[in-house]
């Protein structure tokens, strides 16, 4: 499975990707900090990914899953030179085509409070918020919002 849009190619994350992967990570301290093993552990813990690729260069990330009817993002990130390019929006819009095609009808997430960016993204492609879970994160200490976005309408 392949998408090319001009310079942008979104395709399954595959392990060669990872040390970029963790390199993305690690200058996106809004997300997840995962360890390698859980990257190489994907498929066993019924997770999907995909990678960006922009220019020939791994320029972002996305790993969800889907459990029953609903898709959760897991993780996700854009290397910051290349936010704004549409990048995030084509590995959202492919991670949900993939979910809806797994019988998914609602998709969720849950996002740090103070992440205005990602809240702005989200409600930019259709995510409402559908409630609070305080302390739901650590280092620093945060509640988190969950946004819901139903699928297979668009
Ligand atoms: C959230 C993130 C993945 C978005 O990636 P991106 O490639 O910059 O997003 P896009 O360029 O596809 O943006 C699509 C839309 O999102 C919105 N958006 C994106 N960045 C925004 C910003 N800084 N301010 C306001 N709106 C923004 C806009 O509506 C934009 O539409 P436009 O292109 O018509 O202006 C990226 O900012 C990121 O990696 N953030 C750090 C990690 C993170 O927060 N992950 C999510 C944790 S839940």
């Amino acid at each position: 499975m392949e998408r090319a849009v001009s310079a942008l190619a979104i395709r399954f994350l595959e392990p060669h990707d990872i040390p970029a992967i963790l390199r993305i990570q690690s200058n996106s301290p809004e997300a997840a900090q995962w360890s390698q093993a859980a990257y190489e552990n994907l498929r066993q813990a019924s997770q999907s990914a995909w990678a960006a690729e922009y220019h020939g260069h791994l320029a972002g990330f996305l790993v969800a899953r889907v459990v029953a009817n609903e898709m959760e993002i897991l993780n996700f990130g854009v290397v910051p030179n290349f936010r704004c390019k549409g990048i995030g929006r084509a590995l959202l819009q492919e991670s949900l085509t993939w979910a809806a095609q797994n019988g998914a009808s609602r998709a969720f997430l849950e996002v740090r409070a103070s992440n205005a960016t990602a809240r702005q993204f989200y409600e930019a492609h259709g995510f409402a918020s559908a409630g609070v879970r305080p302390n739901y994160y650590r280092d620093p200490d945060e509640g988190a919002l969950l946004l819901t976005c139903p699928l297979g309408r668009k």
